[in-house]
C-alpha cells in the first residue's frame, strides 16, 4: 500500500458503542490522497465527517481495516510514535477549537512547538499576523470572538509546519472577509505543497478544492 500517497485509508469503519447500540459512524471507506492535493469532504451532519478526519489525523483508531498517513502504517505505532506523527506531519483544526483557556493567544499557538521540542522561531507571531491576529496575542481565549479562537486554532495547527493539514469546518465561525483570509492562507500552503484536507458546508469553498469527495451515512461516494 506505499504507492505514494500521503493519507491512504483502506476498508476503514469505526463503530461507536452507545449502551446496547452500535453506532456505524464510518462503514468500509478506502480513501487515498497524494501529496499535494486539496480535498474538500462534505456531507450531511452526522454522516461521518469529523470521525473520519479523526482517524486519518490518528486521534482515533479505526475499529477495522488500514491507514497509513506520510509512509507510516498506524497500527504498526505506539502511542508515542503516534505522538511523533501527529507533531510532525499534521496541523488539525477541531470543529470546537479547543483552545486551552489559561493559556493567552501566543502561547496557544506555540504550544504545539513546544511539545515537539522545537526553539522559540517566531513562527507562531507570523502566523497569527496572517490570521489577521496579531493585535490579540496576549487576550485569552474567553476574550475572544467565536470567529477570532477559529483563527487562532488555525494558526495553532500550522505552528510546526505540517505537511499535512486536516481542517473540520475551519470557516464555520467566520464572516465571508475572514473566511476569504483563511482560504488564501490555506491557498497559498497548498501551493506550496501541503497536503489539505477541509471539511466544509460551504461551496464557494468546495470550488477551491481540486476534489471533493462525498461522505453520507457513513460511506464514500466519490
Ligand atoms: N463518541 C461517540 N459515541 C457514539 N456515537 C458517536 C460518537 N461520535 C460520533 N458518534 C456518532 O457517529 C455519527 C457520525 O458523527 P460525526 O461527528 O463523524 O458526524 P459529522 O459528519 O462530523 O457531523 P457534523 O456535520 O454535525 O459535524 C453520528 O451519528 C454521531 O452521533
Ligand atoms: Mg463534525
Amino acid at each position: 500500500m506505499n504507492n505514494g500517497h500521503i493519507i491512504e485509508l483502506e476498508n476503514v469503519s469505526k463503530n461507536y458503542q452507545r449502551g446496547p447500540e452500535t453506532v456505524h459512524a464510518v462503514k468500509n471507506v478506502s480513501l487515498s490522497v497524494s501529496s499535494g492535493e486539496y480535498v474538500a469532504v462534505i456531507g450531511p451532519s452526522g454522516s461521518g465527517k469529523t470521525t473520519l478526519m479523526n482517524i486519518i489525523g490518528c486521534l482515533d483508531h479505526p475499529s477495522d481495516g488500514r491507514v497509513m498517513i506520510n509512509g507510516r502504517e498506524i497500527q504498526d505505532e505506539n502511542e508515542s510514535g503516534l505522538t511523533r506523527l501527529r507533531q510532525t506531519s499534521i496541523g488539525f483544526v477541531f470543529q470546537q477549537f479547543f483552545l486551552i483557556p489559561t493559556l493567552n493567544v501566543i502561547e496557544n499557538v506555540t504550544l504545539p512547538a513546544l511539545f515537539a521540542g522545537h526553539k522559540p522561531n517566531g513562527r507562531g507571531r507570523d502566523l497569527l499576523e496572517k490570521v489577521g491576529l496579531a493585535n490579540r496575542m496576549h487576550h485569552l481565549p474567553g476574550q475572544l470572538s467565536g470567529g477570532e479562537m477559529q483563527r487562532v486554532a488555525i494558526a495553532r495547527s500550522l505552528v510546526n509546519a505540517p505537511p499535512i493539514l486536516l481542517a473540520d469546518e475551519p470557516t464555520g465561525n467566520l464572516d465571508s472577509k475572514n473566511a476569504g483570509m483563511i482560504m488564501d492562507l490555506f491557498g497559498k500552503l497548498n501551493a506550496d505543497g501541503v497536503t489539505v484536507v477541509m471539511v466544509t458546508h460551504n461551496t464557494d469553498i468546495v470550488k477551491r478544492c481540486n476534489r471533493t469527495v462525498h461522505i453520507e451515512d457513513g460511506v464514500i461516494r466519490q
